[in-house]
């Protein structure tokens, strides 16, 4: 992971002695231990815990999530550290500081041609860019040129109807994921295979995170919670006492919180909850969900948003937990549901989100919870009869999660609409998939399945995304995917007074 990333600290000339674990200060550059060797490293904070003093480092070629607290022991005060450059006086700074530009940011404009959004299908090949290719770029419509013939096309009459998608930036695709890590000189350029790039924006920031978050330094380092051993990615707002703490305990029922073992065992015998509070709505043979309202169970809500805070970096809300519904997916064993993920969701949301947040537990990601949390969300937009989308900006791996679901079901959809030779719209695919329109011309774009060629706007499915859904459905005769069970859900859309909607105690 190391080799990309910039150096830490200024360019500017800095003024080098020893330093002791005394004289070391924040701003330091010194050189610390770091996977088997000593790297350079900036002091971000330094901080008193139970086991001695520790500093927290940002290091050379290393990305920010691999940023640690390091006990004095890592760090090699034979070498000699560079000093922070004096703070200038307030006069000077200002005239050594260039004049912030001001920059308008001109959103990209997407006028269309009209649309009748009906459209129909006809039959032809086309050997489209692979999916890498397609992420590294998609602001040109593909060449089509003679890619007419075998390919599955499915025509769009356009008319003045179509609504005038302005403001793309937050569904831009993985592509804006990429550029706005490169942006933070995050990944090396070229990215040479989807594989990389995802493992650069895995590893790298997340492309959402606001100005003041980023400077925010991560408080808790380790957390047990029930079998496992939790390493937090990004500050979460726990009380400041618990940033003392070598090891946090968090209970995985009622996700209270402990900084020392004596009490948390004690907690743990008294402890008499097996399962999230609220109503089980929906249970198969592999997992449960449970209904939880933030206004009734405030304290539970809280301590799950403070829990999912330090894997989540962009939505802070944490204290105003009233709005929202949790929507809680649990495994079963004899000794209660666990949970694995969860999203919440307004009572009301005025931008018709169906998801405000949604979190894998580290240890459980990469499994195809996340595909599941994403399917029960849409479920339950269908049976409120509503088109949902996920609150933006999506963290990178929300986008790449979402991305991945709406690609999965359009194809799916899209070759069952082929092979009944029925005719297709944007709205058609939408309803289908309670999905926006807006989300399911994003991601056909970002396929660069959406083409215009010769007059005319058309939906091609390209013949590598045909074979990848057939290779999938190869694999999953052996292996089944696993999917919600529409029929198993009992739920109604729950109905809330104004009062009950918002904060109030
Ligand atoms: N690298 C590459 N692709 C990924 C990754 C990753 N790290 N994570 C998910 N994907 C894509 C893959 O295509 C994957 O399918 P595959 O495994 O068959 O290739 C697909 O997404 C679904 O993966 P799941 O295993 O079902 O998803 P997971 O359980 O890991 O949960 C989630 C995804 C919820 C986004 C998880 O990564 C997470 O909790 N991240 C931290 C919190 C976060 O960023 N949440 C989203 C914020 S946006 C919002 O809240 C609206
Ligand atoms: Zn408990």
């Amino acid at each position: 992971m190391a080799g990309q990333e910039p150096a830490v600290g200024s360019p500017a000339p800095k003024q080098k002695g020893k330093a002791t674990i005394d004289t070391l200060k924040i701003g330091c550059l010194a050189m610390v231990m770091k996977e088997g060797r000593t790297r350079r490293a900036e002091v971000l904070s330094i901080k008193e815990t139970k086991s001695g003093r520790q500093f927290y480092c940002n290091f050379d070629n290393f990305n920010k999530r691999l940023d640690e607290w390091v006990p004095a022991a890592r760090i090699d005060f034979e070498q000699e550290v560079e000093w922070p450059n004096p703070e200038l006086p307030k006069e000077a700074k200002k005239a050594a500081a260039p004049v912030a530009k001001k920059t308008t940011v001109t959103k990209k404009s997407q006028k269309r041609p009209a649309a009748t959004r009906e459209a129909s299908i006809i039959s032809a090949e086309s050997e489209t860019p692979k999916w890498s290719d397609s992420m590294e770029s998609q602001k040109a419509t593909p060449d089509v040129e003679g890619e007419d013939k075998t390919a599955l096309k499915l025509e769009l009459e356009r008319d003045a109807a179509t609504p005038n998608y302005e403001d793309d930036d937050a569904m831009d695709g993985d592509e804006t994921a990429i550029k706005a890590i490169k942006a933070k000189k995050e990944l090396p350029d070229p990215p040479q295979s989807r594989a990389e790039e995802i493992e650069k924006l895995r590893v790298g920031g997340s492309m959402t995170q606001n100005q003041a978050d980023i400077s925010r330094i991560r408080n808790i380092s380790k957390v047990q919670f029930g079998n496992y051993t939790l390493y937090p990615w990004y500050f979460s707002p726990y009380p400041e006492s618990f940033t003392q703490e070598d090891l946090m305990y968090i209970c995985e029922f009622c996700l209270c919180y402990y900084g020392d073992l004596k009490a948390f065992t004690r907690h743990r015998h008294k402890c008499a909850m097996q399962h999230p509070p609220g109503n089980e709505i929906y249970r198969d043979d592999y997992v449960s969900f449970f209904e939880i309202d933030g206004r009734r169970q405030r304290t539970w809500c809280r301590n799950l948003c403070l829990l999912s805070r330090m894997f989540l970096d962009h939505k802070s809300t944490y204290h105003d937990v009233d709005p929202f519904l949790f929507y809680v997916m649990t495994t079963r064993d004899e000794k209660g549901c666990h949970l694995v993920g969860y999203f919440s969701k307004e009572k009301e949301s005025a931008d018709g989100f169906n998801v405000a947040c949604i979190l894998t537990l580290p240890q459980f990601q990469r499994k195809g919870y996340g595909r599941l949390l994403i399917q029960f969300s849409y479920e339950l937009s269908k049976i409120e009869g509503k088109l949902g989308s996920p609150e933006k900006p999506l963290s990178d791996l929300g986008l790449l999660s979402y991305r991945q679901y709406w690609t999965e079901n359009l194809i799916e959809i899209l070759l069952d609409f082929n092979e009944r030779e029925d005719k297709v719209s944007i709205e058609a695919l939408a309803a289908h998939l309670a999905m926006t329109p807006h989300d399911v011309e994003s991601t056909l774009q970002a396929l660069q399945m959406q083409i215009y060629h010769k007059g005319e706007h058309k939906i091609v499915l390209p013949m590598h995304l045909i074979k990848r859904h057939e290779m999938l459905k190869e694999k999953q005769k052996t292996k089944p995917k696993r999917v919600i069970d529409p029929a198993r859900i009992q739920w109604k859309p729950p109905t809330f007074t104004a009062a009950q909607r918002t904060w109030g105690w």
